[in-house]
């Protein structure tokens, strides 16, 4: 295996030549499309001189014209270089094959359909153009097919027999490209924008899912008002196209007016989906339509800035879906995501800055850390300004640089105009990976609360010197009588560690810190347990209540992990107590409910020093949830029978937070009354939500055969619930068992592991199946490396993705450190491996 060169930010360099206009001509063909450009080039007065380089990859070049001469380029091997003059009209013609593309990236089919995907570098793969997002031009496509539906960006401005051309007047890097041609049909409507403009809406799916079509609708319409009322921000065409296609790469994808999504995130009914579909849908929906702004009216000036238009686009999706839910159900649901998946890469080998350095990849840059660490420090940001200076920096920003590629210190500046305040500490956080930790500590002197807080952050590949970081801290405190003493503050922690005094008349007052998880940080605060039962009942901050539930959570796991204690009476009392509060919302007290996860426990006790044995972990959780069900039955029962589903099916906020909850009591039920009810639940359930969460109830305890094949039976041809089944089979059997099911599983002939959605449904679910991964007999590692290896030249990013699985592996004992150690090997020793798979294997090993 070779190692390519990194590519460096320090290295940057504006583009030579600019795009002034793009006309691109399709002659579709499964095997030999051809793609004709007429692309307006001109010097850049600003850029470093030198040859015309385009880049492209896979192409045939059957001829080049520069102002209508034949030339002949040299190719170099990533494109191809001229000498050209000041300002030209290139034109060339080339042969792609979409039918063998396997890879998903750039024009490729799936179902018979011709898709396109083409970020970050996929558009090289269509036709030779300066692949980058800091060349922006309009474009003009058209479409030569004989099938029926034939899109591209922007508005269709001609359509004929066999043809159809589309324009899109607004700037745009080659990245926000997209075209797609097939049977389809659309679920149609209308959205009338804040301006007047008239804006036809269509969702294109397969013939057959049109009646799945409406929550996804919905979204959009939801999406597209609250972007007008909260940012001020309208939608730019006449028309808004969203495609649905089943093999996608990721999740789904902002082309320009023409946004393609994987099915499983457009496609719901209450038969097929759950809750979390549902919720999953409108937060991506709303994710892509806010693209629109941040992303493509203002895009990356280069892929280091990534974050730019991708935290602050999670950063309004999440704002957006806890407007139209809860605030405090979908900070609760983001932090533990955060943790889930963007803490342990921070403190493993694949931990990198929010602005990334150097990459040799960048599809492997599409993480949790620029993703969803990048939206939290957006969230620091605006605590630290404040909300009016925010609101400012915003306007600012889309003004100043509106039909701009940007860069971080572009974004940062608005905000230091808007406030007067220097952020150059703040932007830190940009540069520097790993999770601070933040170590608490308080005593009570002469009328004031005196918390002394300090920061310190681990060295991280590539960085092992760290620097303080400027954090919002914001603080409470509750006394023995529940009420709130201090009220909330926000401190400013900017040094390795500081002190600060508040007035404090209640000497026994317990500090509730970190409210609504005001920085990504690991709180190290050494409470007791009766004082983190104490904010359990009364801290005013939901995050905090519910992080002081998971804390007594995770403390009573870990004493009957490393010390074989008795499930802690404490934690029994306080849940007793969280469920027989009719005031809470069901979604909170569902989630105070939940145990800690077996991950979440193995990063515990690794970050505390000491050596997770998955199989221990396992089985204290299932002690513990039994020791709750029985302490609570009654109460548990009643939930269960008294939620039990009245009128139709509604996915709304409401009744999902029922549902959740009785869900979750019928989770601990399971485990004192051999699946009496969730059979019941099984076997009347009129919803996916309710019929899934008693399946995994009863596969959870070990039963469940039968149920299991009748759902396969029910749902055979539905590829979605399909994924799900898979998914449910291999994610729910503990240790050696859960890897035997993904063998079974990768054998069956519904197993189509080319599309990625079933892929990740059988090895992605074995990577998250916490004791099957990791099985003492390295069985589960030896899996996923086979399919890794299988998979990564048939579509190689995921693989790559896949490879994440590894990244906690040497938290764990000597005999697993080695099994996944050799199951790696086996792949970077193979004698071909992708550029995505082969850096993630090396930074893994390193
Ligand atoms: N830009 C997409 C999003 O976050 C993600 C994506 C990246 C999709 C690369 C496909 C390829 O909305
Ligand atoms: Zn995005």
């Amino acid at each position: 295996m070779d190692n390519p060169a990194p590519i460096r930010l320090a290295d940057y360099q504006p583009p030579a030549f600019l795009v002034d206009k793009v006309s691109l001509t399709f002659r579709l063909a499964p095997n030999t499309t051809r793609v004709l450009s007429r692309i307006a080039f001109r010097r850049n007065p600003d850029g470093p001189g030198g040859p015309l380089k385009l880049d492209g990859d896979k192409l045939t070049l059957i001829s080049a014209q520069i102002d209508g001469t034949p030339i002949t380029p040299t190719l170099t091997g990533t494109g191809l270089e001229i000498d050209a003059p000041d300002a030209f009209t290139w034109e060339a013609e080339v042969e792609i094959d979409p039918e063998a593309n396997t890879t998903l990236n750039g024009l490729y089919m799936s179902n018979g359909m011709y898709c396109t995907q083409c970020e970050a570098e996929g558009f090289r793969r269509i036709t030779y153009y300066p692949d980058r997002p800091d060349v922006m031009a309009p474009f003009e496509v058209r479409i030569e097919s004989d099938l029926p539906v034939l899109l591209s960006n922007g508005e269709e401005i001609e359509r004929g027999d066999g043809f159809a051309l589309w324009h899109d007047p607004w700037p745009k890097p080659a990245y926000l490209f997209a075209l797609v041609a097939g049977e389809l049909v659309a679920r149609s409507d209308r959205f009338r924008t804040m301006e007047g403009r008239d804006v036809a809406l269509n969702i294109w799916v397969r013939p057959g899912d049109e009646d799945r079509c409406d929550y996804a609708m919905d979204a959009l319409k939801r999406s597209m008002l609250w972007d007008e009322e909260v940012y001020g921000r309208a939608y730019d065409l006449d028309v808004f196209n969203i495609v649905a296609v089943d093999d996608f790469n990721m999740g789904a994808m902002e082309n320009k007016g023409l946004n393609i999504f994987n099915s499983r995130l457009v496609l719901a009914s209450p038969e097929t989906a759950t809750d979390a579909d549902y919720q999953r849908i409108e937060s991506v929906i709303a994710h892509e339509y806010f693209h629109n702004w941040t992303g493509n009216r203002i895009t990356c000036r280069d892929w280091f800035q990534l974050c730019l238009k991708e935290g602050l686009t999670v950063y309004r999706d999440q704002q957006f879906s806890g407007d139209a839910r809860s605030h405090a159900v979908q900070r609760i649901e983001d932090v533990q995501m955060l943790r889930a998946r963007q803490f342990p890469e921070d403190a493993g080998p694949l931990a990198h800055p929010v602005r990334p350095e150097s990459y040799v990849e960048i599809n492997n840059f599409y993480t949790a850390t620029v993703y969803e660490k990048g939206a939290e420090l957006i969230g620091m940001l605006r605590v630290l300004i404040g909300d009016a200076a925010w609101q400012q920096g915003c306007k600012l920003y889309f003004e100043r640089h509106d039909g701009q590629a940007c860069t971080i210190e572009d974004w940062l500046k608005v905000f230091e105009d808007a406030s007067g305040r220097a952020l150059s500490h703040f932007a830190r956080w940009y540069h520097q990976a790993g999770t601070p930790r933040l170590s608490v500590s308080s005593r009570h002197e002469a009328g004031e609360l005196i918390l002394t807080l300090a920061q310190e952050t681990r060295p991280t590949p590539g960085q092992p010197e760290k620097s303080p970081l400027h954090m919002p801290i914001r603080i409470g405190a509750i006394a023995p009588d529940g009420q709130e003493v201090v009220a909330d503050t926000v401190l400013e922690l900017t040094e390795a560690k500081q002190e600060f005094r508040l007035p404090c008349q209640t000497p026994e007052a317990v500090p509730s810190v970190l409210r609504g998880f005001s920085a990504p940080v690991i709180l190290d605060q050494p409470l007791s347990t009766a004082d983190k039962a104490l904010l359990l009942a009364h801290d005013t901050d939901p995050l905090s209540r519910w992080d002081a539930g998971r804390s007594l959570g995770k403390e009573a796991l870990m004493a009957m992990i490393l010390d074989d204690a008795a499930p802690d009476p404490t934690y029994l009392d306080a849940l007793g107590k969280v469920l027989s509060d009719m005031d809470l919302d069901p979604a909170f007290q569902a989630l105070v409910l939940a145990l800690p996860s077996d991950e979440d426990m193995a990063q515990t006790l690794a970050e505390g020093g000491a050596t997770p044995d998955p199989l221990r972990i396992e089985a204290a959780r299932v002690a513990l949830s039994t020791a709750v069900a029985g302490q609570h039955r009654d109460t548990l029962a009643n939930i269960h029978d008294s939620l039990a589903p009245t009128g139709p099916f509604s996915p709304d906020a409401g009744d999902a937070a029922k549902r959740s909850l009785r869900n979750a009591a019928l989770a601990l039920l399971t485990r004192i009354d051999n699946g009496d009810r969730a059979r019941a639940q099984f076997d009347t359930a009129s919803n996916m939500t309710d019929s899934l969460a008693a399946l995994t109830c009863l596969l959870r305890i070990g039963d469940g055969v039968t149920e299991a094949e009748t759902f396969r039976k029910r749902w055979q041809s539905d590829r979605l619930v399909m994924d799900k089944w898979f998914a449910l089979k291999v994610g729910t059997a503990p240790g050696e068992t859960g890897v035997g099911i993904a063998r079974e599983l990768a054998d069956d002939p519904d197993f189509t592991w080319k599309t990625p959605n079933r892929f990740r449904a059988v090895v992605h679910a074995l990577g998250a199946n916490h004791s099957g991964f990791h099985a003492g007999d390295g069985s589960g590692y030896a899996f996923v490396a086979e399919w890794i290896l299988r998979m990564d030249p048939v579509v190689p990013q995921v693989a790559a993705r896949t490879m994440t699985v590894f990244q906690t592996f040497r938290r764990y004992d000597a005999d697993r450190k080695a099994l996944a150690e050799a199951a790696l090997r086996r792949i970077s020793e193979a004698a071909t491996l992708s550029r995505d798979t082969g850096e993630m294997v090396r930074r893994i090993l390193e």
